[in-house]
């Protein structure tokens, strides 16, 4: 089974503009190993060049409408995947949707074939949305996003409960929040986990690509 890695690249300044390449281009030397799949969540504004950079393995962080119209200051799914896009983040904790656009957008993407990896704060809202069958649900407590400890070593309870959940409903579940080392992705995938989402792990890190080997190693 597949094991996926998110790198966030969320808004910060060494993942951003010219540095968002820089990361990229740094990250995409890290080793290939079958069955694990890594990708890289960019923000809006540098997708297009990143595409160029890593095809295939580039998703959105958010997306606002399944189609394009009328719809000023949006980011679409259907333009998403004309220009390359291989899915996106929705409802990250720093980026709430409401739950009738969640539902709405998932029909739609679902239709495409563009993959949404749902994030989820709770327990409650992992119950909540694997009602919808996305293809995965992301699951980040909050309180641990940034931190120093790992969704895996302060709430294992809760990714046994939420991968139980998600497998009836045959849903992948991903965790994320204070991920920085090989032991959070082994407990996690130990867990029932089946990927993990990771951001100032890796971006802030004094060397990216040895953060980033050694998650791969271990996944
Ligand atoms: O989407 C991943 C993110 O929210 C986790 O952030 O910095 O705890 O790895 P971080």
């Amino acid at each position: 089974m597949t094991f996926t890695i998110i790198v966030n690249f969320k808004h910060y300044k060494q993942a951003s503009g010219p540095r968002s390449e820089d990361l990229l281009r740094n990250l995409i030397t890290c080793r290939k190993k079958p069955e694990t799949s890594v990708l890289f969540a960019v923000g809006p504004s540098d997708l297009r060049n990143a595409i160029t950079i890593a095809p295939g393995r580039i998703i959105a962080q958010s997306v606002d409408t399944v189609s394009m119209g009328a719809f000023t200051g949006s980011l679409s799914a259907e333009f998403l995947q004309q220009v390359g896009i291989s899915g996106s983040l929705l409802n990250h904790s720093e980026k709430r949707v409401d739950r009738i656009i969640i539902s709405r957008l998932l029909e739609g993407a679902k239709e495409m074939g563009f993959p949404l990896y749902i994030c989820a704060e709770s327990l409650d809202e992992v119950r909540s949305f694997s009602e919808m069958k996305p293809d995965f649900i992301a699951y980040e407590p909050p309180e641990l996003i940034g931190g120093d400890v790992s969704v895996s070593s302060a709430k294992p309870g809760i990714i046994s409960e939420a991968s139980d959940i998600c497998r009836k409903s045959n849903v992948k579940l991903l965790v994320g929040a204070g991920v920085k080392n090989a032991d959070d992705v082994r407990r996690s995938r130990q867990l029932g986990a089946q990927g993990v989402l990771i951001a100032s792990g890796i971006v802030l890190s004094r060397d990216p690509a040895t953060a980033l080997n050694s998650l791969i190693e271990a996944a």
